[in-house]
């Protein structure tokens, strides 16, 4: 075969060439032992000098040039490869992407929230204290004297100092919120609006209505002659701006060391609209705070004079706020880290 047939046959099967595997074939087929070119090459030795000179020279180029061409498929084919691999492995950036969960506030610090927005829409600011206390901000300060049996009213977690036997007064956690009253008492003058939201701690049994800790906000306003209509109007609009316009509250008479008078507030059963019902223990209403108006002698105890200055002060069961609203009926479930009964929230 002449030497210019076997290089167009070798170009052309070459062009045509896509696997690696083909072209070692076709390598093998030209260069390997005894290949084609490698033939010719062995059969150079035959011919003629003058010949062999000619095709010598023609033989060793077309060898020479195969070589290079078959490298430079070699290379051809590894970059089709790659890009027939970037094109399948491809990734659509416009897919959605896996959803990220993402967690949110606790239904009682969103109701927390809600609330100190609505005070402070009424010029109330909003003031924290310690959850451990002493004696006297949690009773004493608040008119309830040492062995007095109105201290049995808030049952209590007291706290025992190890280094300090005797210490007074005694350490405790604190019961509910309304020691933050004399704390803001003792550092500022009135006139005042606050309220104070937080955790408290109760020594009790627990079931659906009752936790070891449960949250209060604590309501304080002090001025020159604010009354229970004040006090009436206040209540009112909160619970029309937290339940709905169509809310209704009343006052029942009550009693509280540190008011006078006091009042226990009633809401009307958002469920049976007073109808009666499991979750108002047929009573048409429910109980959700304390009040009254402060006490002279609490007045006293922060040195601010009675005879000037007075006000009222009320304490709300957050967790009661939250029960209402979302018509939950075991406060035990906001302590119980469920996500179940969270998600819904
Ligand atoms: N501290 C009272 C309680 O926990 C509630 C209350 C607060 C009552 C302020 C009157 C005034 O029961």
């Amino acid at each position: 075969m002449d030497i210019k047939n076997l290089k167009k046959q070798a170009q052309k099967e070459l062009n045509l060439l896509v696997k690696i595997d083909d072209l070692k074939e076709f390598e093998k087929k030209y260069l390997g032992k005894k290949g084609k070119v490698t033939e010719l090459l062995k059969s150079l030795k035959n011919l003629p000098q003058k010949e062999r000179r000619l095709i010598g020279k023609e033989a060793n180029e077309l060898r020479d040039k195969l070589m290079l061409a078959i490298k430079a498929k070699k290379e051809e084919i590894k970059r089709n490869e790659i890009e027939e691999k970037e094109k399948q492995e491809w990734i659509d950036i416009t897919v959605p992407a896996k959803k990220i969960e993402k967690g949110h506030l606790h239904p009682l610090t969103q109701v927390a929230e809600k609330v100190e927005e609505i005070f402070m829409s009424l010029g109330f600011s909003v003031i924290e204290g310690p959850e451990i206390e002493n004696e006297w901000y949690n009773f004493d300060a608040l008119n309830i004297p040492k062995d007095h049996p109105a201290r049995d009213l808030w049952d209590t977690f007291w706290i025992k100092e190890p280094s300090t036997k005797n210490q007074e007064p005694k350490l405790l956690l604190r019961t509910h919120t309304s020691p933050v009253q004399i704390h803001y008492m003792e550092k500022h003058k009135p006139p005042l609006r606050i309220i104070s939201p937080g955790r408290i701690y109760r020594y009790e049994a627990t079931d659906a209505s009752h936790e070891i800790n449960f949250y209060q906000v604590e309501g304080l306003m002090i001025d020159k002659d604010t009354s229970v209509a004040n006090f009436y109007f206040i209540m009112e609009e909160f619970f029309k701006s937290f339940f709905g316009k169509e809310t209704k509250i009343r006052l029942r008479p009550s009693f509280f060391p540190f008011t006078e008078p006091s009042f226990e507030i009633d809401v009307l059963c958002s469920i049976c609209k007073g109808k009666g019902c499991s979750v108002c223990s047929q009573r048409g209403w429910i109980e959700i705070a304390g009040a009254g108006m402060v006490h002279p002698n609490v007045l006293k105890a922060v040195k601010i004079n009675p005879k000037n200055w007075q006000g009222f002060a009320f304490g709300m069961g957050l967790d009661r706020l939250a029960m209402m609203k979302y018509k939950i009926n075991d406060i035990r479930l906001f302590y119980s880290s469920d996500l179940r009964f969270l998600k819904q929230f």
